[in-house]
């Protein structure tokens, strides 16, 4: 059997999106369908959308998603139909090097749904990140799907399965903010709220919100910023050491992207800190710091690749926090719109007044 359901389309490069109609094939072996009930828009839509990932067109946008599984396929134990999941970007394989050596977010053998979604002429769509979910239905590998309590909004679960984790989780995963650390977070998008939001759940004493633009500065000292820095008026790094005793902060949390915020996060932290990198900077960006600099200072320079998470320990976890008060997610979403407003909300995103808009079904 399949479904036809609405979902919205990117059909070639730097086109508008639009609503179609497609197929949806009933799961089969390892598969889930999922009916979405809430999916975010992110900045990696506007990407595919605009030709930047890949020219695999057209693609099935939509990723930041949660929903009910519907039904399941053969051979599925990970779900069971009725259950309230969030969809992340990878089924890790279990048995790589990287899944045997205790870091499955750099697995090499990760999967998505073995069938394709179509549009109603057989076109095969490209689902973005392996999912595809601004549809009423979408079909993912089973392993994709991680249950969460039933008590949580869709629109707030279903940000954790990319931009929150990946802010969250570069805090408390990838920097291992420790109780009473200070910590410094460049650059306060959605990103960068979220690592703020980890940092306060990890119990750090401190937590310095670095931006260019005061709005965002508000947003981050709602969600836990003790200390804000403009940094167009102030240098964040003399600011940071200044707020820290003159130290620099334990851990420095980069979510933007670009040489010069790189350059401050490196210099913005303690001699034994660490940097955490999540903003991601295009090809031709370069970097050139003092060899003694980096020898010099001690600590470590990480990046960090979806918030290194491991979906079945940490949105359960994450959801819990949510639900008990302790992590405020809705705080992210800041408009619900309907599935044909998406073109909409990307024009908003380029006015950076949203964190989050989020498609509610
Ligand atoms: N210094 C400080 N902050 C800056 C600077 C700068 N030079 N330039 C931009 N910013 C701020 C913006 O004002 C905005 O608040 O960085 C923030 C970026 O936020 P968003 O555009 O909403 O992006 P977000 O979704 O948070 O992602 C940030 O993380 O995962 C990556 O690919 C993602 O590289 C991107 C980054
Ligand atoms: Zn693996
Ligand atoms: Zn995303």
């Amino acid at each position: 059997m399949t479904h036809q359901v609405r979902a919205v389309v990117a059909r070639s490069k730097g086109a508008p999106v639009s609503l179609e109609t497609i197929v949806v094939p009933d799961p089969g072996p390892g598969e889930a369908l999922v009916k979405v009930e809430a999916c975010g828009v992110c900045h990696t839509d506007l990407h595919y959308r605009e030709g930047g990932i890949s020219d695999d067109f057209p693609f099935l946008l939509g990723h930041e998603a949660a929903g009910v599984v519907e039904s399941v396929g053969e051979g599925v134990t990970e779900v069971a139909p009725g259950d309230f999941v969030v969809l992340n970007w990878r089924a890790v394989c279990g048995n790589c090097r990287a899944c045997l050596r205790g870091r499955p977010w750099y697995c090499f053998a990760t999967h998505n749904a073995k069938q394709k979604m179509t549009l109603t002429d057989g076109t095969e769509l490209s689902p973005a990140l392996g999912i595809g979910a601004f549809a009423e239905k979408t079909l993912v590998a089973a392993g994709q799907c991680t249950k969460v309590d039933r008590a949580a909004s869709a629109a707030a679960a279903g940000l954790l399965g990319c931009g929150v984790m990946a802010g969250i989780g570069a805090a408390i995963n990838t920097g291992q903010v420790g109780r009473g650390d200070s910590v410094a977070v460049i650059g306060c998008g959605g990103v960068g709220d979220a690592a703020i939001a980890g940092a306060r759940l990890a119990g750090a004493a401190r937590i310095i919100a670095v931006d260019i633009d005061d709005r965002k500065l508000a947003t981050a000292r709602k969600l836990g910023a003790t200390h804000t820095v403009n940094s167009k008026e102030t240098d964040p790094v003399d600011a940071v050491r200044e707020l820290t005793g003159g130290f620099g902060a334990d851990v420095v949390i980069e979510a933007v992207g670009r040489p010069e915020t790189y350059r401050q996060a490196f210099y913005a932290r303690d001699l034994a800190g660490t940097v955490v990198l999540v903003g991601v900077p295009t090809p031709e960006m370069k970097l050139e710091l003092p060899l003694l600099d980096v020898f010099g200072r001690g600590g470590s320079l990480k990046s960090s690749w979806y918030g290194d998470c491991l979906p079945s320990r940490d949105f359960p976890m994450l959801i819990d926090l949510y639900l008990q008060g302790r992590l405020d997610l809705d705080a992210f979403v800041t408009e619900t719109i309907a599935l044909d407003d998406v073109e909409k909300a990307f024009e908003r995103m380029h006015h950076g007044d949203v964190l989050r808009s989020v498609v509610v079904l």
